[in-house]
């Protein structure tokens, strides 16, 4: 037994202990139920009278060592800074964290789906990753068309009739829609695209477009000028003029863009629109009956009309932002500026 003692003792002067943790494992492996001196205690019992004294009073003090020796190292760890968590005062009031707000291309973008929400139409979207037919052969782009090549457009895989690719336009979602939904047909479809051009002020390879798509019997070009006029209004304001000129699509015949009066110099004539008083926002036509018959829908019986337009762009308008490239560099400064933005 006495070299039992000893062993704790020479154990005792081994031990560090350097957190709460370290100090409560050593209690217990010394003084715990199971522990070391609690085990000799046990062992005392069987000491036979003669040595019951002398055993009685080296285990006492066994115990009195290693429980004075355990309480200075607790002493020592709670006026260790780290070990005894943080010395913050926790009642403190904490920093408050600056609120997040909505991106403006996210604001005009909401702001556009719920304008044509209004006017009764329902939102869907596409796959980012299309095939050849949905963005480009059926929306009767020739084979040749220069959008199909590798230099405007990124191609996913390539060697088959049907490559993949990243969609260049949204206009791939109103063929998608005419496949499989039920006429009349009335939607928007707003999402990101791609295209493979150099960044520039004016131009990404990343930006977002909103399609607009209306399938009815008897859909007519004077729906079409209603429809964005309307848009118009709801977007730059109730005095918003809308001009239409002859342009050309694949997709839609006849075709046109669409200028909205400048709102900054009210047709005066300034450097945002250049001095025509116009403002380009958007591209337009009536479906081409080609369109609508490669997705199965009879062109004697119904017509439609179909637009896409820039969320980037209409922000830039809104809002004067000259550098398309501010709306992707996520620049806190420039972020702030539409903290305050309202929502429709
Ligand atoms: N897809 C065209 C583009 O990316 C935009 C567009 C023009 C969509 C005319 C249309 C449309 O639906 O009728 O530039």
């Amino acid at each position: 037994m006495k070299e039992e003692i000893e062993k704790v003792l020479a154990e005792l002067d081994e031990l560090k202990c350097l957190t709460r943790k370290e100090v409560e494992d050593a209690r217990v492996r010394f003084l715990g139920k199971k522990g070391e001196v609690t085990a000799l205690f046990e062992q005392f019992r069987t000491v036979g009278p003669e040595m019951k004294r002398e055993y009685g009073r080296k285990l006492n003090e066994l115990k009195q060592t290693v429980t004075a020796k355990i309480e200075e190292f607790r002493a020592s760890v709670s006026d260790n800074a780290e070990s005894d968590g943080p010395k913050e005062d926790l009642t403190m009031p904490g920093d408050a964290f600056e609120p997040g707000s909505r991106h403006p291309v996210s604001i005009v973008r909401q702001q556009i789906v719920e304008i044509f929400r209004k006017f009764g139409y329902d939102v869907a979207e596409g796959p980012e990753i299309e095939d050849d037919y949905h963005v480009f052969e059926a929306l009767n782009f020739p084979p040749n068309h220069p959008a199909r090549d590798m230099q405007d457009t990124f191609f996913v895989s390539t060697g088959h009739v049907n490559p993949l690719l990243l969609r260049t336009h949204t206009s791939s979602v109103q063929v998608r829609e005419m496949e499989s939904q039920p006429l009349p047909i009335r939607v928007i479809c707003p999402g990101r695209v791609f295209r493979n051009e150099a960044i520039s002020a004016r131009a990404h390879c990343i930006f977002h477009q909103v399609e607009g798509l209306y399938i009815d019997k008897n859909v007519t070009f004077a729906d079409l000028k209603q429809a964005i006029l309307l848009f118009a209004r709801e977007m730059f304001g109730p005095d918003a003029e809308i001009r239409m000129r002859p342009s050309y699509f694949p997709f839609t015949e006849p075709s046109s863009e669409v200028d909205v009066s400048c709102n900054i110099c009210h047709g005066k004539g300034c450097n945002i629109c250049k001095g025509t008083g116009w403002l380009e926002i958007l591209g337009c036509g009536m479906v081409d009956p080609n369109v609508l018959e490669a997705s199965g829908i009879d062109s004697k019986v119904y017509s439609g009309f179909a637009f896409g337009m820039g969320v980037e762009r209409i922000a830039m308008l809104k809002w004067q932002v000259n550098d398309l490239r501010h709306y992707f560099e996520n620049d806190m400064r420039f972020l702030r500026e539409f903290s305050t933005a309202t929502e429709v």
